[in-house]
């Protein structure tokens, strides 16, 4: 993909903090960051519609809730053609870490990654999404 140049004009605010995110999340450059940050809220449009992404959703729960852990697992069958892999790790004597993988439609995501946010004990759920274009 050919590059093309352009002037910005920033804020010296903006610039400032766009310049503590090149350092803190080491992009090499500032076009970098800014390429990152266009890319980013385009998969955030695109989430609202029929768009084609993949990701994964993370989930922690405290296992000892037996009904907890039936049910994480019936979300994943339940929505199995959404689900590409799950990766469960014992983090300590009470606390789970689900990995699910997924790939589909943007808004069919949301809402498998919404069933974990409604299990009452659930203690985190994050829902990671990116576009598969460049
Ligand atoms: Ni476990």
């Amino acid at each position: 993909m050919s590059l093309k140049r352009f002037g910005v004009s920033l804020e010296e605010g903006i610039l400032t903090e766009l310049d503590q995110m090149v350092e803190r999340e080491n992009f090499p450059n500032r076009s970098r960051a800014i390429s990152y940050l266009v890319k980013k809220n385009i998969v955030e449009q695109k989430w609202s519609g029929d768009e084609q992404v993949a990701g994964a959703v993370v989930v922690v729960y405290d296992h000892s809730k037996m009904e907890l852990h039936k049910e994480v697992n019936a979300i994943q069958h339940n929505y199995n053609c959404l689900i590409l892999s799950g990766q469960h790790i014992h983090l300590d004597e009470h606390n789970c870490l689900e990995v699910i993988t997924v790939r589909g439609k943007a808004h069919k995501l949301i809402r498998l990654a919404s069933k974990y946010k409604g299990l009452k004990g659930i203690k985190n759920v994050e829902l990671v999404m990116s576009g598969t274009d460049d």
